[in-house]
């Protein structure tokens, strides 16, 4: 009886903090990552998908065109700017550079820089 009692007496609690959703357990502290590399912002990244379908994976060309793996982030940019401001001539990269804020070709210039930068090749 007193077994009975005690069982659902714990079903009992147990519902109950779950019901409330408490919890008495705290979220364990993130514990801070090591910085194994500088920071690069993910959305360079991302913008930077579209550039390997003519420029090859990570800049590194295979084909006809120039590729630009261990390009430092500051010639991309000037480059990829100069493509945008019709500075440079181009069949199609100028059309291309336009499509992107200057924000975003700091960013795609500052993840293809970082790449090299962070290779020991
Ligand atoms: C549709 C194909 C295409 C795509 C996509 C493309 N490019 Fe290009 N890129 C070219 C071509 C073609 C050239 C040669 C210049 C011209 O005629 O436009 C070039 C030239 C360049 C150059 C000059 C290389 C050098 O050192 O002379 C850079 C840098 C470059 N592209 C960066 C990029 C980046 C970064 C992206 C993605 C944001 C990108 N390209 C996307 C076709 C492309």
């Amino acid at each position: 009886m007193v077994k009975t009692i005690t069982s659902w007496l714990s079903v009992g609690l147990l519902s109950a903090a779950v019901l409330t959703g408490c919890t008495t357990e705290k979220p364990e502290p993130q514990a801070a990552a090591e910085p194994v590399q500088e920071e690069v912002d993910p959305r360079g990244e991302i913008l930077a998908l579209s550039c390997a379908s003519c420029h090859g994976t990570d800049g590194k060309s295979t084909g006809i065109l120039p590729g630009f793996y261990g390009k430092s982030a500051s010639y991309l940019k000037t480059v990829l700017m100069e493509y945008k401001n019709d500075e440079r001539y181009s069949t199609v990269m100028g059309r291309h550079a336009k499509g992107y804020t200057d924000e975003e070709i700091d960013l795609i210039a500052e993840y293809f820089g970082s790449l090299s930068k962070n290779n020991s090749k």
